[in-house]
């Protein structure tokens, strides 16, 4: 498996605290079928001031202390980028990491309030030919009431990641609803354990992988657990975007509108 948001890099942000934590969550992740992580720490204006530089530097040392312990772990680098009035700067200027250099960026929504303009904001990034990954989505308390917002962001070309600890029921009822709807509506694009440590937030996969391809079959599984990461590092494309994505929109409306149009027909109105 390939799982593209882990903080396992050491003393940057609330996940790993130093180099032993680190190798604990390696070999958990190692002993649990994954073979390639990307490092994402959190880049939040104010609070973890991480940027490309010095996560590079941090995945080159952790690699080093992998290989010393034979740890057959490939590292790549990523961040877990928090929405930002000057972000699009950022990528384009090489501050902000995107998931191994490809044009796919794992973006952080708030989690408690709904981000203004937040269609917009993607609309632009997607433009400029980055494309945002939407972390976690199912964990996001505003989700339930703006599920159009998520529906709207997803067509343009926005890819939504989910976390494994949501489809197994370990972040509440809520998280674990919205995820079993994204996947039975095939919204889900990829899923990752956003591990922190190795007790509460453990870099787990085959729980859910098993519980995904119980209720979506074996192709889904692998799609959301190992080809789209796959995808995503080769920075190959995935879906329609921008202009593509707007006429499939747009013919998803026109065909919706004249399906609306036939029933009226029938029903006499
Ligand atoms: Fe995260």
């Amino acid at each position: 498996m390939i799982d593209l948001h882990s903080h396992i890099l050491p003393g940057c942000d609330d996940g790993a605290a130093d180099a032993a934590a680190s190798l604990a969550m390696a070999r958990v992740a190692v002993a649990d079928g994954t073979r390639i992580l990307a490092c994402t720490p959190h880049i939040l204006p104010g609070l973890y001031h991480n940027d490309a530089a010095g996560i590079g530097r941090r995945v080159l040392a952790l690699r080093n202390v992998l290989s010393d312990e034979s740890i057959d772990l490939q590292l790549v680098i990523g961040a877990d980028v928090h929405i930002a009035p000057d972000l699009l700067q950022k990528l384009a200027d090489k501050v902000v990491p995107t998931l191994n250099g490809s044009r796919y960026f794992l973006l952080e929504p708030p989690h408690h309030v709904v981000p203004p303009n937040f269609v917009a904001f993607v609309e632009r990034l997607i433009e400029a030919d980055y494309i945002p990954v939407v972390t976690h989505p199912e964990r996001l308390t505003w989700v339930t009431k703006n599920y159009d917002l998520i529906e709207s962001v997803g067509r343009l070309g926005a890819l939504m990641q989910i976390t494994a600890g949501s489809l197994t029921g370990q972040f509440g009822t809520q998280a674990k609803a919205l995820s079993d709807r994204m996947l039975e509506e095939g919204r889900i694009d990829l899923v990752a354990s956003d591990a922190h440590n190795v007790s509460g937030r453990s870099p787990v996969l085959s729980t859910a992988y098993a519980l995904v391809e119980e209720k979506a079959g074996a192709e889904t599984a692998r799609n959301l657990f190992v080809e789209t990461p796959a995808r995503i590092l080769r920075n190959a494309q995935i879906r329609a975007v921008g202009m593509d994505a707007a006429r499939g929109a747009k013919r998803e409306a026109v065909s919706k509108s004249r399906a609306g149009k036939f029933w009226r027909m029938f029903q006499g109105r």
